[in-house]
């Protein structure tokens, strides 16, 4: 996949953007061996556009890896930018599915957008694959044997901070998010992690999403003086987060921690603000395993940039898609069969070995990691092959 490729299709993403890699150069196509239409809804503009290229270049990887062929036929892929806007979500995705007749949806990053994605791909069975956004029902009550999450919970990537914050002799926490999805999941988490631990969150600090105005919350905490503060703050927000906690006086005087996507991808922009902070997630830097080490290798070759949580589950969207073609020789019109094999997936991923829920979500380590340099830098488990609850999941 050339690099110039990629950026044309980027550039025209506000849009839906066809991409299309024919079979074999030559091939008659036929509607035995029509490219196998794929509907990448992510966000590439606003404050998670990062994330939605990173997620998009993942993906692309995977699918490059493969000669652009699952099972003998070429891949279409069309890329529609969601914005991280809730209120078009249903739209979107019905755009994707019912008018360009996608064989398969991914996306989204933001939970809230999922969410919309979430009640299509229940009417229509589309098969989905949802490479970021966290909300708990996606794999609870919304579970369903067409969805599929290659990322996490919201909860599964902050409960074990918790334990560390008490580990690290912190009694007491202030925790700081957007007023969105995630970051009340995100919260709820955090606080069942710490309390259960013997902590206690004193207060949770909300900004609406996307807003970055933190001065009036960080003069709030530096007046409560916690002993530690949590947060989920993520893309663009967190750089400017991390920024003003520096700027506000409060590094080095209240410690600052969070799940990962705090500190992932944005360590190149934030100079050594972020020096020092402990974060959990299912994914890090310097994960020693070989497929790791390959993937980071072409990731960089390719993109000429370092992969991050993002990409890594762009690329497991783009391994478990195939693995399913696959296991149907690529009729994919043959869906409980698809499904069912995604389902029994046991995937080589950068992060480790990633198997799947009852309700489809992965079950997976949660790292503890520490900022040095430009690294997340794997300092232990946190969790161990830690499953979310999947409350409510009742999968047909
Ligand atoms: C979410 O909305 O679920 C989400 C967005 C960015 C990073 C992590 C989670």
């Amino acid at each position: 996949m050339q690099r110039r490729g990629f950026l044309k299709a980027l550039a025209g993403a506000a849009l839906v953007g066809p991409e299309l890699y024919p079979a074999a150069s030559g091939a008659r196509e036929t509607s035995g061996n029509a490219p196998v239409r794929i509907g990448l809804m992510l966000p590439y503009t606003g404050a998670y556009a990062q994330l939605g290229t990173n997620i998009t270049n993942g993906f692309r990887l995977a699918m490059a890896e493969r000669g652009q062929r699952l099972a003998g036929r070429g891949v279409e892929i069309l890329t529609l930018d969601d914005e991280s806007n809730p209120a078009k979500a249903p739209e979107n995705a019905h755009r994707l599915v019912s008018r360009d007749k996608v064989d398969v949806l991914v996306g989204s990053v933001h939970s809230g957008v999922a969410l919309g994605m979430a009640r299509v791909v229940r009417e229509t069975g589309t098969p989905w694959i949802n490479p970021n956004a966290g909300a708990a029902e996606i794999t609870g009550s919304l579970c369903a044997a067409n969805v599929f999450r290659t990322s996490f919970s919201n909860w599964q990537t902050i409960y074990p901070l918790g334990q560390v914050l008490r580990a690290r002799g912190h009694r007491s926490a202030v925790f700081l998010t957007w007023r969105y999805v995630a970051g009340e999941e995100a919260a709820a988490a955090f606080r069942e992690g710490f309390e259960q631990a013997g902590g206690k969150v004193v207060k949770e600090l909300y900004l609406t999403f996307p807003q970055t105005d933190f001065q009036a919350l960080l003069t709030e905490i530096a007046a409560l003086k916690p002993d530690a503060v949590g947060t989920f703050i993520s893309g663009a927000g967190a750089i400017k987060f991390l920024k003003d906690y520096a700027a506000a006086g409060l590094r080095g005087r209240i410690p600052l921690y969070g799940s990962g996507f705090l500190t992932d991808g944005i360590l190149d922009e934030v100079g050594d603000v972020a020096e020092g902070i402990e974060t959990t997630l299912h994914y890090g830097d310097g994960i020693e395993n070989k497929k790791n080490q390959a993937f980071r290798l072409a990731y960089a070759k390719t993109f000429k940039l370092q992969p991050d949580v993002y990409a890594v589950q762009g690329y497991d969207a783009g391994q478990l898609l195939a693995l399913g073609v696959e296991a149907v020789q690529g009729a994919v019109g043959r869906r409980a069969e698809l499904l069912s094999a995604m389902a029994k997936a046991k995937i080589d991923s950068p992060r480790g070995r990633l198997v799947f829920s009852s309700a489809h979500n992965p079950i997976q380590d949660i790292y503890l990691r520490k900022v040095v340099g430009r690294e997340n830098r794997v300092i232990g488990v946190a969790h161990k092959a830690l499953a979310d609850p999947g409350r409510g999941c009742k999968m047909a």
